[in-house]
């Protein structure tokens, strides 16, 4: 009988992180913090896909800009290739702007529209690739285009001359080209209709097992999520909710929040199995708004909105626990087996 693979290994570990803003607007003067992301930990292994889904404004993007170095940690630990990245002065981060690459959610906002399409592709080739001589980028930059789909003839046109779907693939192909190891994607299809969605994803996919990526894939669409990602972590202001082998995730989700989550989500995603916490009080669908990060709620920062919100909850906030192998989840009343304990 073969033996199981081991998990590969860490290449990625955050740990305790926080990302605080001060509120915008200066009259009146407001004081305090907004709590964009609050004690959150992550791993990611090399080579697997790791989701990121949750509602808008509960730190995704702030979380993406921080693991590549565009946004300060408030506070917290960043730990990459052995390197701590969240005191990493501004600029010991160009070596690592190679192998962190992101594509963004507007796919036709995120290109400069005074640059030809050759200049965007080429660009982090001319700032993070010095070994790479000028002359090499034009059939680089021909060769990647070609492998996301497009013709090389672009070259010289310009992003307004292109469709959502287009572009996206222009983002793609510049980020790529540097031969990245771990991609972002920061809701990179949420923009684009249903059909081109399916082929970037198709795309990326294909990429990823190409060039041998590690993917952090940010989404609001979960049956996308489902389908392309190998972990998934649930975030609510800022705080991780639940995480786990997205199989497992989406069959047994263990957290509230996360079965609200699916139950509001459109046929195809969700998963709603009779578990020990849906007998406890009938299960709601996600009501309300997500309260601000500027004032989150005391205790489990979930509990104005949970169903099953008991005292205890806004008494005191709960601690990821171990619910199944890699399976993780904040809440209360989530019941960890023995061997778990
Ligand atoms: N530069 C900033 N200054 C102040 N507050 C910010 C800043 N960037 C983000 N925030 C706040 O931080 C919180 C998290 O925002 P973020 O954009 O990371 O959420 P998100 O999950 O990516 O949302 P969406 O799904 O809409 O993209 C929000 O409350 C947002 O208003
Ligand atoms: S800790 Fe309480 S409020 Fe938070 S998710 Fe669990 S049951 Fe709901
Ligand atoms: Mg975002």
């Amino acid at each position: 009988m073969p033996l199981p693979s081991p998990p590969s290994p860490i290449i990625l570990s955050v740990r305790h992180l926080k990302v605080h803003f001060r509120p915008r607007g200066i009259w009146p003067r407001r004081r305090g913090s907004i709590q964009a992301i609050e004690d959150l930990h992550l791993d990611l292994r090399a080579g697997e896909t790791l989701g990121i889904v949750g509602e808008s404004g509960c730190g995704k993007s702030t979380l993406a800009r921080t693991l590549i170095g565009l946004q300060a940690p408030t506070s917290g630990s960043i730990r990459y290739g052995g390197q701590e990245l969240a005191t990493l002065p501004r600029k010991e981060w160009r070596p690592l702007r190679r192998e962190l690459q992101m594509v963004f959610q507007d796919p036709l906002g995120s290109l400069d529209p005074r640059m030809s399409i050759g200049q965007i592709v080429a660009e982090p080739l001319r700032e993070l690739c010095p070994e790479i001589p000028a002359s090499e980028h034009p059939k680089q930059v021909a060769a990647m285009l070609r492998r996301v789909g497009l013709s090389p003839d672009i070259v010289d046109r310009h992003p307004g001359e292109f469709s959502g779907g287009q572009a996206q693939r222009i983002g793609i192909a510049r980020a790529l080209i540097v031969r990245p190891k771990v991609l972002i994607c920061d809701e990179a299809v949420s923009a684009l209709d249903v059909s081109v969605r399916a082929q970037i994803v198709n795309l990326l996919a294909e990429l990823r097992q190409e060039y041998g990526l590690t993917l952090i894939f940010i989404a609001h669409d979960l049956a996308i999520v489902r389908y392309l990602c190998d972990r998934v972590l649930v975030m609510y202001l800022g705080r991780v909710m639940e995480q786990a082998a997205a199989e497992d995730l989406f069959s047994i989700p263990r957290h509230p929040y996360t079965r609200a989550l699916m139950a509001a989500a459109p046929a195809g995603a969700e998963a709603q199995p009779p578990g020990p916490e849906n007998s406890k009080k009938k299960r709601k669908a996600l009501a309300g708004d997500m309260p601000s990060a500027e004032h989150p709620p005391m205790g489990c920062v979930f509990h104005t909105r949970c169903p099953l919100m008991e005292s205890t909850c806004v008494a005191s906030v709960p601690g990821l626990r171990r619910v199944g192998p890699e399976h993780y989840a904040a809440c209360h009343f989530v019941a960890a087996p023995e061997q778990f304990r």
